[in-house]
């Protein structure tokens, strides 16, 4: 059994990698983000106010989440397609606060973790989520980098998108999850830094792959 935990900022490829990494070796990817975002993208919805904790519980114990194929499902429906826009980054990025909605999360991760090989991204699987992971990578990039490769994976899914409004968006959203209280975004003792910044796809793939070889 080998768990890969790959943290990092947003839009330093986590996804993309990780995604690749559970392909090449088999094993299941979890995208950590994608649950904090499904969660924002409810809260939004339906107007909670999320300084309110008792209605923020209540509304989480009627929230059920489910991964299937890639695709996000939200009390069964399929919003994978709805969260991935700077707003609901935004959403998220207020919720991943919240510690009933951290507490919630981070104990699915580990129920769907349980046991199995997985590839699993997010800001704190290798500092708590899975802190015995085989393997922990902290990939980051240079903000602007990031802030133009979130820019081209919005054009290229035929969304608009505002360069200079994602590069604001990344900073502070850089800025929040560094310095939350709860669970912040930090490179765990054990993780290997990568700075994807002038690496390609490949680079990157390669040098994960370097390191799961061995634990497996
Ligand atoms: O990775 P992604 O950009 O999709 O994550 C969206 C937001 O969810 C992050 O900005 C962060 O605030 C939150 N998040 C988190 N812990 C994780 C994964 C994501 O707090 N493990």
């Amino acid at each position: 059994m080998i768990r890969i935990a790959i943290d990092g900022p947003g839009g330093a490829g986590k996804s993309t990698i990780a995604k690749m990494v559970a392909e090449k070796m088999n094993m299941e990817y979890i995208d950590t983000g994608a649950m904090y975002r499904a969660i924002g993208w409810m809260f939004a919805k339906n107007k909670v106010n999320t300084e309110d904790s008792a209605e923020v519980q209540d509304v989480l114990e009627r929230t059920v989440i489910d991964f299937d194929n890639g695709k996000i499902f939200l009390n069964g429906e399929d919003i994978s397609g709805e969260i991935r826009t700077p707003e609901i980054s935004k959403a998220a990025s207020v919720c991943s606060k919240l510690p009933e909605v951290r507490s919630k999360l981070v104990a699915l991760q580990r129920e769907i973790a349980e046991g199995k090989s997985v590839v699993m991204d997010g800001r704190d699987i290798g500092t708590n989520v899975l802190p015995n992971a085989e393997v922990k990578i902290f990939l980051t990039a240079d903000p602007m980098v990031r802030a133009k490769r979130r820019y081209d994976q919005l054009l290229e899914s035929g969304k608009e998108a505002d360069l200079d409004f994602i590069f604001e968006d990344i900073k502070e959203r850089d800025y929040q999850d560094t310095h939350r209280k709860l669970n912040p975004l930090q490179q765990a003792e054990d993780a290997v830094l990568l700075d994807t910044s002038d690496m390609t796809i490949n680079q990157v793939l390669d040098e994960i792959m370097k390191m799961a070889e061995g634990k497996n």
